[in-house]
């Protein structure tokens, strides 16, 4: 498992030996690579973020790096700063001090909330708001046309291609048997992946989760993992969660937050043998 620190541009194995030729390591945290290059390597960075309410410290030199197409589960105990990053990564929330880039050119910092969504960050809240009053189709069809007016948008015919893609997004989201269906009438599970699905209408290429299970059956969780798992690759996912069998279900990279910092990274099984873990996140139980 990695301990996480925050990088100071010049640690880390590659660094020693001055003047020994050495083929860049690919992944920081392997190994060192130079500042200017890795923001290269990674969709998302964020480097020594910190911010303040009223001198309280909810995020405290926070550094994350999440590569293109992965899926990384963020948990920690309440307060640990989970939502202050996602909008640290949205733009919400402006931290005093760090560096945040998205996709290598985005500095994060410095964009606003509609910018940095329109160039492929996009965020689910806890809440799902569809619109009920519209097919489970329409509600797509409008994530996919962007904003415009209901009525606006159902003048514009959907090209054949633009009907393809939103039959994959149903397909994946498994809501074909209900295309034709008032979003209204839908189950809160189903209504999640409505929301879900309408995020990926507007081909995110990084989608935040905020406790995306919460309030749902077993059997809509399990679904829910699997649809997780099944967009592994095509977008880079970061999913915020308190619930851990679903953390362990979707199995992915898991990092711990706690007092604003990484504690660690891992699997679900290597944090859950981690001392330090246990006692921050867990107060004494196993995973
Ligand atoms: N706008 C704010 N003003 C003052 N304090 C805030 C503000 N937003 C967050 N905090 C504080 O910062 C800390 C981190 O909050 P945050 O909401 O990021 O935690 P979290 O990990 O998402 O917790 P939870 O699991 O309960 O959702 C908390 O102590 C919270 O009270
Ligand atoms: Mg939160």
């Amino acid at each position: 498992m990695e301990r996480k620190q925050a990088p100071d541009g010049a640690a880390g194995p590659a660094a020693a030996g001055a003047g020994e030729a050495k083929a860049l390591p690919l992944t920081f945290g392997d190994g060192w690579v130079p500042k200017a290059q890795r923001r290269k390597l990674y969709v998302l960075l964020l480097e020594d973020i910190t911010v303040s309410f009223d001198g309280f410290r909810a995020l405290d030199g926070l550094t994350l790096y999440l590569r293109e197409g992965e899926l990384r589960s963020v948990i920690g105990p309440n307060g640990a700063g989970k939502t202050t990053l996602m909008d640290v990564m949205t733009g919400s929330t402006r931290p005093d001090s760090g560096e945040a880039w998205y996709s290598e050119t985005v500095n994060l910092l410095e964009e606003d909330e509609v910018s940095i969504a329109q160039a492929g960050i996009c965020r689910k809240f806890q809440k799902p708001s569809v619109f009920e009053t519209l097919t489970v189709f329409q509600n797509l069809e409008l994530a996919l046309k962007g904003p415009k007016t209901v009525l606006g948008t159902f003048r514009a015919r959907l090209s054949g291609e633009d009907r393809d893609f939103l039959g994959g997004i149903l397909e994946l989201t498994r809501l074909g048997p209900e295309a034709g269906r008032l979003a209204g009438l839908l189950s809160h599970g189903q209504k999640q992946w409505l929301e879900t699905g309408m995020l990926l209408s507007q081909k995110p290429r990084v989608l935040l989760l905020d406790e995306p299970v919460a309030g749902m059956t077993p059997q809509e969780i399990d679904r829910t993992a699997d649809l997780l798992r099944s967009l592994e690759g095509s977008c880079t996912i970061v999913l915020v969660e308190h619930d851990m069998e679903f953390v362990r279900a979707v199995a992915s990279k898991v990092t711990v937050l706690h007092q604003g910092r990484v504690l660690a990274e891992g699997t679900m099984d290597e944090i859950g043998r981690d001392p330090e873990v246990v006692e921050a996140y867990l107060g004494g139980a196993a995973c």
